[in-house]
């Protein structure tokens, strides 16, 4: 009341800075603002399983030209898996604070696959890639950036030299995981984004799956809640599995965002926004890690690859958003919890509506009363406090 009286004898000359004002600070309180992971306690992804998560992290491969360079194949199987990483960004706490470089192979002959070739993971087929310079790319001419990350899959004379990357943590429990990029190369290779929870029996993995089999149509991309066929009678389980098309003709060659969101009791996949698949049967249950690969072993999934060729999962950036079981004195730091579980989300931040890739906003922070809502709703509050700043700046209050 008392500031509206205030308002009404406003000197003239304040009035357009008033309307001013009035006009424009709605409108800017709408747009969720620009903040840090540590200002963030959740974060909601959209879509159509919408879900608060605690953990953040992004891994921006764009623009690395300092480790740079495309290693040559190492040719010999036994001095594969203990190459050492291609550059020292396998070596910074960036990446090693959350991925491993995997370095094991098939030739235990685990009864579960149907390989016919020897496939050992190298450290040395992860690097960081001028991404002008991939020659063996025919859309090369896509850029979108300086460089990207490679995981490289090669048929040599004796065996299959592979790439993996996998989560040192295993303890993911629900997570919406995105990554920007494309897969190029011969026929007989699967490039692979999943969540994996190893079982003493193929019937008690857990795993959502995207794969892409190098061998089918260009927009082909297979999503999975693993094990898609049944040790015990060898057939496919339908319900499990889901052979889905790009939308609007988009092929996996070219740069797109894939997204998986593993939330209780199904699992979604979206290309470039668009839902693609969705499975609940064999949703998995518990703590999982989270694997990229690129490989072959000769098996019926894969295919054979021509010796001398080779396939590439290329990676301009991957975000998570995600939830863990695990207890962490690194992940406690995100976390501003001052209370139980009740009060964990006070501060909710969107890594989907953020105008800068891989750094959050603000959708909300209940201890500091309403800033926007996912769907813009805006308080009166924020207009109050703008116009009182301004009426005590200009000597009328105070
Ligand atoms: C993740 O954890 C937060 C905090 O405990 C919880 O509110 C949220 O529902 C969890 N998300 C999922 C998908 O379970
Ligand atoms: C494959 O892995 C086994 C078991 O870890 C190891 O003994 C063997 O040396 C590896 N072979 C190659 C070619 O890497
Ligand atoms: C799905 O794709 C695989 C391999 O590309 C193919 O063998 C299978 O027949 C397809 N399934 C359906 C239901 O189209
Ligand atoms: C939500 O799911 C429906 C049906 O599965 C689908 O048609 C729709 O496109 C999805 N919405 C979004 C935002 O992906
Ligand atoms: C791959 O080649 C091997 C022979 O080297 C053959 O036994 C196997 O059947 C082939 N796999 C496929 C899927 O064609």
């Amino acid at each position: 009341m008392e500031l509206r009286k205030r308002l009404l004898c406003l000197p003239a000359s304040l009035s357009p800075l008033v309307l001013f004002l009035s006009a424009t600070v709605p409108l800017a309180a709408a747009d969720p603002t620009l903040t840090e992971d540590s200002s963030c306690n959740c974060y909601l992804t959209n879509g159509n399983q919408s879900s608060y998560f605690t953990e953040h992290r992004f891994f921006d491969f764009r623009r690395l030209s300092q480790y740079a360079g495309v290693p040559d194949v190492i040719d010999d199987a036994a001095s594969s898996p203990g190459a050492d990483p291609t550059s020292a960004y396998f070596t910074s706490a960036e990446w090693t604070s959350f991925w491993m470089l995997g370095s094991w192979n098939n030739s235990h002959g685990d009864k579960r696959t149907d390989a016919t070739v020897l496939m050992v993971n190298s450290p040395n087929n992860l690097y960081i890639e001028p991404s002008s310079s991939s020659s063996s790319n025919p859309a090369a001419q896509n850029q979108e950036s300086e460089t990207h990350l490679t995981l490289r899959t090669q048929r040599l004379a004796t065996f299959q030299t592979a790439a993996e990357m996998e989560s040192a943590s295993t303890s993911f429990r629900y997570l919406s995981l995105r990554m920007r990029a494309r897969t190029v190369g011969a026929a007989g290779a699967v490039t692979a984004m999943f969540t994996y929870r190893d079982g003493p029996t193929l019937a008690e993995v857990q795993e959502s799956d995207l794969e892409i089999r190098t061998a089918d149509p260009l927009g082909l991309i297979h999503y999975t809640n693993q094990p898609a066929y049944d040790e015990g009678t060898d057939e496919v389980v339908p319900d499990a599995t889901r052979n889905a098309t790009m939308p609007d003709g988009k092929v996996w060659t070219e740069w797109a965002t894939h997204r998986m969101d593993w939330t209780p009791g199904v699992t979604a996949w979206y290309v470039d926004d668009v839902e693609v698949a969705r499975i609940a049967f064999q949703a998995p249950k518990d703590e999982s890690n989270i694997i990229l690969n690129a490989w072959s072993d000769g098996g019926g999934w894969t295919g054979n690859m021509t010796r001398g060729e080779a396939a590439y999962l290329q990676v301009q950036w991957l975000e998570v958003v995600y939830n863990s079981t695990e207890e962490g004195e690194g992940r406690a730091k995100n976390r501003k919890r001052d209370g139980g579980e009740a009060s964990g989300c006070r501060a909710v931040c969107s890594v989907d509506q953020t105008p800068q890739l891989g750094k959050p906003v603000m959708l909300w922070n209940n201890g500091a009363g309403r800033v926007s809502g996912a769907a813009g709703v805006v308080g009166w509050m924020p207009i109050g406090v703008v116009l009182v700043m301004v009426l005590v700046s200009t000597g009328l209050l105070g």
